[in-house]
């Protein structure tokens, strides 16, 4: 599930050609394609164009027809700014990959053999 700032979210205001999202209950919304089948008016929406619609969605006593319709628009979730992180692979730190080359093991020490005694 995307998760959107919102400050992201601000930016989708439905004012010059952006679409419409709108916040309602951590949940975001693209009502961009419904503005206008809304049964309460387009305007009503619009004016919540990027913004927290929680109080306002609750206060109209929305049926539960209209909870299960939500849930075609929803695009993800709203999140804070510092919470927001890309999804680039942790950096290990601190640890090193480099193997040691194993110490060179000095030939086993020969042992003494036979001892050669010259005859002349
Ligand atoms: C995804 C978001 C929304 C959906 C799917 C939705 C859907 C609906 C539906 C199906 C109705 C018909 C009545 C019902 O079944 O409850 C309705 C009515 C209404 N809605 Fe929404 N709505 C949404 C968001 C909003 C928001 C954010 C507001 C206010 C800012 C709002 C204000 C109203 C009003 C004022 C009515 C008319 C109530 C009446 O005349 O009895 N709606 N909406």
């Amino acid at each position: 599930m995307e998760s959107y700032t919102a400050s992201e979210v601000a930016k989708n205001n439905g004012k010059n050609g952006q679409p419409c999202w709108i916040i309602i209950k951590g949940s975001v919304y693209d009502v961009s394609k419904m503005l206008k089948d809304h049964p309460g008016g387009e305007d009503i929406i619009l004016d919540c164009g990027g913004k927290d619609a929680t109080k306002a969605f609750n206060e109209v006593g929305h049926s539960t027809d209209a909870m299960q319709d939500m849930k075609l628009y929803k695009i993800g979730v709203v999140v804070s700014d510092n919470v927001k992180t890309t999804n680039s692979s942790p950096v290990i730190n601190n640890i090193s990959t480099k193997v040691e080359p194993q110490q060179q093991k000095s030939a086993p020490a020969e042992k003494e053999g036979f001892k050669l005694f010259c005859c002349c």
